[in-house]
């Protein structure tokens, strides 16, 4: 049976980094995969360190094709009727890296950047943490609506029996929120744009057309897993966006609908707006160790 990576299910950490890389020139697939799946295969678990490695998915398909999901990069921009653009900032290589405290993700982060060094630049690197545990900096409870833990793995992980199993296919989105323009809303307000009560999350009913928890309503698009961090200082600050899904399809179509493309955009969008946009395939954990080269 395929392994799904188990950082994807691994709550509970407050400190959090995520790495996105460019292979070297003059790199061949097969030789950053292994670089990678020797990184996995170092990183210690002492400090509570949890890890999540992914791949471009086209690298990914053209390391393993029998065995890689059908999912492609984030190539183009997400752009939606009146303008409202997500803009595309695809990798080669996406590490999230999560910890106790911010030393040991140091700890990790700075060993992660030096082992792939060799082939591979970080491109990219975001510092979060769980703020309040599991609030978004707009001040809501952010993954009310994530499945159970028991039924997590399910949302995340490709079945078995299909091309991939036991991957995931991860979206990672970083986002910069207007904190001045969501501040001076009203709790009623901000409230109709999340879709959800602030104190407690309940979901408002009725709900307006255009609030976040209508343009990702997971009935219509389907399920995913969150693992949202906040990120930033009092300047510059926002919403790491973490979702796996075992199939590409529900975390496009929701950017697609938060957008507006089959209806109204998606209020949140007026108060914070995407500085990137990454699809990574998560291989499961056993098929990229088998890759490492002490494996060999
Ligand atoms: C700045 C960016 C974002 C913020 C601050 C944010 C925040 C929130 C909050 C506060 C909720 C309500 C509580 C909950 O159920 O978790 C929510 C729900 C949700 N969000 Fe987001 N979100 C952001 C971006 C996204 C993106 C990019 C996606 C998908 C690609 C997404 C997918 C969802 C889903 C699926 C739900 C649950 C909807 C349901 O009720 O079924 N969010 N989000």
């Amino acid at each position: 049976m395929a392994i799904v990576q188990s950082g994807i299910l691994a709550l509970g950490t407050s400190s959090h980094a995520y790495l996105e890389f460019d292979r070297r020139p003059g790199t061949d697939d097969a030789a950053l995969v292994a670089a990678v799946a020797e990184l996995a295969a170092t990183v210690k678990t002492t400090g509570a360190t949890g890890l999540v490695v992914g791949l471009r998915p086209e690298l990914w398909a053209a390391v393993v094709p029998e065995e890689a999901p059908v999912v492609h990069g984030y190539d183009e921009a997400v752009v939606g009727p009146d303008g409202f653009t997500m803009p595309a900032t695809q990798h080669d290589v996406g590490i999230w890296l999560t910890g106790g405290g911010r030393s040991i993700v140091f700890d990790a982060t700075t060993h992660a950047v030096s082992t792939l060094a060799p082939v591979a630049a970080l491109a990219d690197e975001t510092v979060a943490w769980s703020h309040h545990h599991d609030r978004d900096l707009t001040g809501f409870e952010d993954g009310t609506e994530n499945p159970p833990a028991a039924e997590a793995v399910r949302v995340v992980a490709v079945p078995d029996g299909r091309p991939g199993a036991g991957g995931s296919v991860l979206l990672l989105q970083k986002w910069v929120h207007d904190s001045a323009q969501w501040d001076a809303l009203d709790r009623g307000t901000q409230e109709d744009v999340i879709g959800r009560t602030k104190p407690d999350s309940v979901e408002l009913d009725p709900k307006p057309e255009d609030a976040h928890a209508a343009r990702t309503d997971q009935d219509t698009y389907g399920h995913v897993f969150r693992r949202n961090t906040a990120w930033g200082d009092t300047s510059a600050h926002g919403t790491m966006f973490v979702g796996f899904c075992a199939e590409q399809g529900p975390l496009a179509a929701m950017l697609d609908a938060m957008a507006g493309k089959d209806g109204p955009r998606d209020a949140l969008t007026r108060y914070t707006r995407a500085l990137t946009g990454a699809y990574y395939v998560v291989p499961p954990a056993d098929a990229l160790a088998g890759l490492a080269p002490a494996a060999g």
